[in-house]
């Protein structure tokens, strides 16, 4: 028996910078008067992320939700966008919040991502986008949504909240499709408490977004646009600026437990990674497996319960899936019959504890648990 861990175990924690330093950004904050609107804590993070995001058109948010709905409403888009169910909601909800029907797309098995040989069949004369989700980090395939929809005269939004500093093909992630989001929620490997940052290609759009986020103010005495309130706050952007400083170390110490899930897993029947990246590629958001209850004795949701009982809280993520939302039940395109893939894996996948306080130990617990389950039903002498 595996003793259970003495305080409870969560699926991640937050990047918390050194209190002296946040009081040194709070002490800069109250000197200039300047909470929110802007500031100089803002400018300095929008510049600071745009070199190391390698992005030349970057506007910071309030979270990542308000930015994708931005960055929809400031390309005019109308009528239908094919998307993924396998996300969180925030992605979906955004459509909807500019008015756009979500036509859901079933997911690749490996990936889990949208499956690009099925979005073709869903475009019609109502498509005007296609909103991919790089899922746990792992980029779309690119360069072939990018194509489609060059062929079909539509515009390319992805949701990239889990990838910070994903790279695909040898480039940023934000140097795909017509624009990114990028969430700075605290549990993501960046966080600024809650934000987030939209990466645009056309530079030109920049102005329309950055008075979306602030009301559609224009000048003292004029508004043009009906926007909304979504500007990041100069507390958020200090801390956030304290937060980059460690997200280098926190990605190393990541790669290492990663290594460590992967060496004490890979061999157990019924265990499969999503994502078993561990070049500097990968974005180390998450990390995911998927269980084969046939193969490994328990099913994902009865492993969920029972490492409760060792002090550990996975989550299953994502569950449920977008398409099954009560809301979305009258479109077609939400029959289960046509995400077979989606709806299978929604039932599988589980998200492990995975950040830096963990540490190699605390991760070789962890698969020393499941390992053991593993063998108390099926009988496998694997360890
Ligand atoms: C895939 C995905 N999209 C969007 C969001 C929403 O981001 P935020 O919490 O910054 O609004 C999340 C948050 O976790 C997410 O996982």
């Amino acid at each position: 028996m595996v003793n259970p861990f003495k305080d409870p175990v969560f699926v991640t924690r937050p990047l918390l910078p050194p209190m002296h330093s946040v009081h040194k950004r709070l002490q800069q904050i109250w000197e200039s008067k300047w909470l929110t609107n802007i500031g100089a804590q803002h400018q300095e993070l929008e510049e600071q992320l745009g070199k190391y995001l390698q992005a030349r058109h970057l506007a910071l948010f309030n979270n990542g939700t308000l930015a994708l709905l931005i960055g929809l409403k400031a390309l005019g888009l109308t009528g239908e966008a094919i998307t993924t169910p396998f996300t969180f909601p925030a992605t979906v909800q955004a459509l909807d919040w500019a008015w756009l029907r979500p036509v859901f797309c079933d997911i690749d098995p490996d990936t889990l991502n949208i499956d690009v040989q099925k979005i073709e069949g869903l475009i019609t004369t109502e498509t005007t986008a296609i909103l991919g989700v790089h899922v746990f980090g792992s980029p779309c395939p690119a360069e072939t949504i990018d194509a489609l929809a060059a062929a079909y005269g539509l515009k390319v939004i992805y949701d990239g909240a889990h990838a910070f500093q994903s790279r695909y093909q040898g480039r940023p992630i934000s140097a795909f499709g017509d624009m990114t989001m990028f969430s700075f929620h605290a549990t993501k490997l960046f966080n600024t408490v809650e934000g987030g940052a939209l990466v645009v290609k056309d530079g030109s759009l920049l102005p329309t977004i950055n008075m979306l986020k602030n009301f559609g103010i224009a000048g003292s005495e004029e508004v043009v646009l009906s926007g909304i309130n979504a500007k990041m706050n100069e507390v958020q952007a200090g801390i956030g600026l304290e937060v980059l400083k460690m997200v280098a170390g926190e990605r190393e110490k990541r790669k290492e437990i990663k290594k460590t899930y992967i060496k004490n897993l890979a061999a157990v029947p019924g265990i499969r990674f999503i994502n078993d990246d561990i070049s500097d590629e990968n974005s180390f958001q998450y990390l995911v497996i998927a269980i084969d209850q046939e193969l490994f004795g328990w099913s994902r949701d009865a492993v969920h319960e029972e490492l409760k009982n060792y002090n550990v809280f996975t989550r299953k993520y994502f569950y449920p899936l977008c398409s099954n939302f009560p809301w979305y039940r009258s479109l077609p395109s939400t029959a289960p019959e046509l995400l077979p893939v989606a709806n299978q894996l929604a039932e599988q996948v589980l998200s492990l504890p995975f950040y830096g306080g963990l540490g190699v130990a605390g991760a070789q617990t962890i698969c020393e648990i499941l390992r053991r389950l593993c063998r108390t039903t099926i009988g496998s002498n694997i360890l």
